[in-house]
C-alpha cells in the first residue's frame, strides 16, 4: 500500500494511540511491517551498536496469551507504580482515554499484529544506574515510535502500552526470547486503521514546558495542570470528525478500569 498522503508535520501531528479503530477484521501484509521496520531502524542507538530485536506476534494463540498478560498487568500488576505527582492531562480527557483503553484491554487479542521490541543487554545488571538505563531505553524507543510514525504514514494504526512487563518472563516464554539477555521495551498493537483521519492530540502548551537557560527561567510556570492544543496546531491540519465504530463490536469484557466487575485473567503458570 503507497503511503498516505501527509506531510512530515501531519505524521508527526496525527500519530494517535488508536485503539477503538484498529481494524481488527482486515489482515496486516508482512511486506507493510517489514517497510515499517526498515525506517523505524533509522533511528538512532548509542555508538550505532542496534542491538534492538523486534518480535511480532501474528499467531492467535500466542497473541491471546499476551493480551492476558497484558490484561494481568493492567489489573494485578507485580509492583506498584510510583506516581511522581506531575500530571498534565485533563479530566475530560482521562474519561475518553479509559473507555478507549476498556476497548484495547478487550480485543488486544484480536489486533492482528503485536510488536514486542526488545533491547539486547549483556546482562539486566546493565540497567542498574541512571546513566546505564538512559543508555539502553534510549537505543532502542526512538526505533519503536519510528515505527509507529512509519506505520501511520502507511494508513497502520499503533498504541504504546507497557502493562505486560510486569509478566515479562511469562512473555519471553512465551515468545522464547532470552530473558537474562534480552529486555522487551513494550507491547503494541498494530492494525489497519478504520479511515485514515486522525487529528492532533491535546498537549501542553510550549511555554508551559520550555525551559530556557535553565529551570527557573520560564516554563512549567505554576500552572499544572496545563492541556489543551494550540489553535495554530489544530488549524494545521485536516480537522474533520473521526468515524466511530458505531457499536460493531460489543464489549465483551468487564471493565478493569473502574465502573463495573473486574474480569479476572486468565493466570499462566509463573515462577
Ligand atoms: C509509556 C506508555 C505507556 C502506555 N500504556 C498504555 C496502556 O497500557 N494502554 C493503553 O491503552 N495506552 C497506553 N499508552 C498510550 C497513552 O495513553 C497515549 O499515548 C496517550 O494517552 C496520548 O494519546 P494520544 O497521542 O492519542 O493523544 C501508553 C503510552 C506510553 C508512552
Amino acid at each position: 500500500m503507497p503511503p498516505l498522503d501527509l506531510t512530515a508535520d501531519e505524521v508527526l501531528t496525527t500519530t494517535r494511540a488508536v485503539r477503538g479503530r484498529l481494524d481488527l477484521d482486515r489482515p496486516v501484509e508482512r511486506a507493510l511491517i517489514e517497510e515499517c521496520l526498515r525506517l523505524a531502524t533509522q533511528a538512532p542507538t548509542g555508538r550505532n551498536r542496534q542491538r534492538w530485536d523486534f518480535v511480532l506476534v501474528t499467531d492467535p494463540a500466542k497473541r491471546a496469551a499476551l493480551a492476558d498478560l497484558y490484561r494481568l498487568g493492567l489489573t494485578r500488576p507485580r509492583q506498584q507504580v510510583v506516581r511522581d505527582g506531575v500530571d498534565r492531562g485533563d479530566p475530560g480527557r482521562g474519561r475518553r482515554i479509559t473507555e478507549s483503553a476498556q476497548y484495547l484491554f478487550d480485543h488486544l487479542h484480536e489486533v492482528p499484529v503485536l510488536l514486542v521490541p526488545c533491547i539486547r543487554v549483556q546482562g539486566r545488571h546493565e540497567n542498574a544506574s541512571h546513566v546505564g538505563q538512559a543508555n539502553t531505553w534510549g537505543s532502542v524507543l526512538p526505533a519503536v515510535w519510528q515505527f509507529m510514525l512509519a506505520a501511520r504514514s502507511r494508513g497502520l494504526g499503533t498504541a504504546w502500552t507497557t502493562p505486560h512487563l510486569h509478566y515479562e518472563r511469562e512473555a519471553a516464554e512465551l515468545l522464547s526470547i532470552p530473558y537474562e539477555t534480552v529486555l522487551q521495551a513494550a507491547l503494541i498493537p498494530v492494525a489497519h486503521t478504520i479511515g485514515t483521519d486522525f487529528r492532533p492530540g491535546p498537549r501542553t502548551d510550549v511555554d508551559k514546558i520550555a525551559h530556557w537557560d535553565g529551570w527557573q527561567a520560564g516554563g512549567a510556570r505554576e500552572g499544572l495542570p496545563a492541556h489543551s492544543v494550540s489553535s495554530a496546531q489544530l488549524s494545521s491540519v485536516g480537522s474533520s470528525p473521526a468515524p466511530r465504530r458505531s457499536g460493531r463490536r460489543e464489549r465483551t469484557r468487564p471493565r478493569p478500569w473502574g465502573g463495573g466487575r473486574r474480569r479476572t485473567p486468565v493466570l499462566l503458570p509463573r515462577r
